[in-house]
């Protein structure tokens, strides 16, 4: 791992991939990097947590493997499972043959011809251009059952199918879980990780951000954007914009030619930044302009 021999180099090779990366983030990577540790991301949803495991993988050339987790998540969607309507179709063509084929099959049903591999095999796959990173996405959308099954595979990195054996990682992946933190998840899976929890980035770093994600964005329509987004975060709302949603609404912006902030077009494309009816409702009226004239006042300051 050439690549990321430093904290610097770190951060220099995810910024060639346009992720934005500050000293602590970067140092978490780069010791996850170098002491094989899984990393688990926790965060607001839209802070760059999944977006990174891609520029990660991206500019280490590795293969990016993702399991997007989702209530009710279970092992056979995450490892493997048996293709059953390839072995249902080979029975059926087998028992039209004759007891010769039908021996045969016997013993053929449950090799790799039949098997679908799932994320986590797959990740324990070798490959030629090096272990893998696996990204586990979104673990708090999962139930403890899960947690406990994969606690057990991280710590591994192998995996037994009754009926073809056990296969183990020769090189294990790069790990890196996320959690937009909608429950906790259990402290035996975080104590195998380096843990770090991603925060909205703060005026320069979003400004920076901007610049590589819109870069068509004007210097100072870009500061306009992100000191309005930064006030916003500060309103009491049910849920706050994050980096996504400042790049969408920089686009947005962009497509309607706006060179400059003004109460009217935040109020026609509120819909990029806020995306709950109740959040949207508050800052109609003066509000936007409120928070507008406080975040210009904030500029006009720095
Ligand atoms: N530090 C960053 N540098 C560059 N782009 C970022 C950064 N943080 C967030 N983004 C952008 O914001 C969007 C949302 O990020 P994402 O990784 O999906 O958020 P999360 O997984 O935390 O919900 C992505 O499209 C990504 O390009
Ligand atoms: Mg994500």
């Amino acid at each position: 791992m050439q690549k990321a021999q430093s904290i610097d180099q770190v951060q220099h090779m995810l910024s060639e991939q346009g992720y934005v990366c500050g000293r602590s983030l970067a140092t978490v990577v780069f010791l996850s990097l170098k002491l094989g540790r899984p990393l688990f991301l926790e965060g607001e949803a839209g802070t760059g947590k999944t977006e990174i495991a891609k520029a990660l993988a991206a500019s280490l050339g590795r293969r990016l493997i993702r399991l997007q987790c989702y209530e009710g998540l279970d092992a056979a969607s995450a490892v493997y499972e048996w293709n059953f309507a390839a072995q249902m179709v080979a029975i059926r063509t087998a028992e039209a043959a004759g007891s010769a084929e039908r021996a045969a099959l016997q013993a053929e049903l449950f090799s790799a011809d039949y098997l679908i591999e799932r994320p986590l095999l797959q990740a324990m796959r070798p490959d030629e251009h090096g272990a893998p990173v696996l990204l586990i996405d979104e673990l708090d959308r999962t139930d403890e059952p899960f947690e406990a099954f994969l606690l057990e595979a991280l710590s591994d990195f192998q995996v037994t199918i009754p009926e073809l054996g056990t296969i183990q990682a020769l090189e294990p992946p790069i790990v890196i879980l996320t959690s937009n933190r909608t429950r906790e998840v259990h402290d035996a899976l975080k104590r195998r990780c380096l843990y770090h929890w991603v925060d909205y980035p703060d005026f320069d770093r979003e400004v920076e951000i901007l610049n590589a994600r819109a870069p068509r964005a004007s210097a100072q329509l870009s500061r306009e954007i992100v000191a309005f987004v930064q006030s916003l975060r500060t309103e009491d709302l049910f849920k706050k914009p994050g980096v996504a949603e400042t790049i969408d609404w920089a686009n947005c912006l962009l497509a309607l030619d706006v060179i400059a902030l003004s109460p009217a077009v935040i109020a026609d494309t509120l819909g990029a930044i806020l995306k709950y009816q109740d959040d949207i409702a508050r800052l109609q009226g003066s509000e936007a302009k409120r928070i507008l004239d406080q975040a210009k006042a904030g500029l006009d300051a720095g």
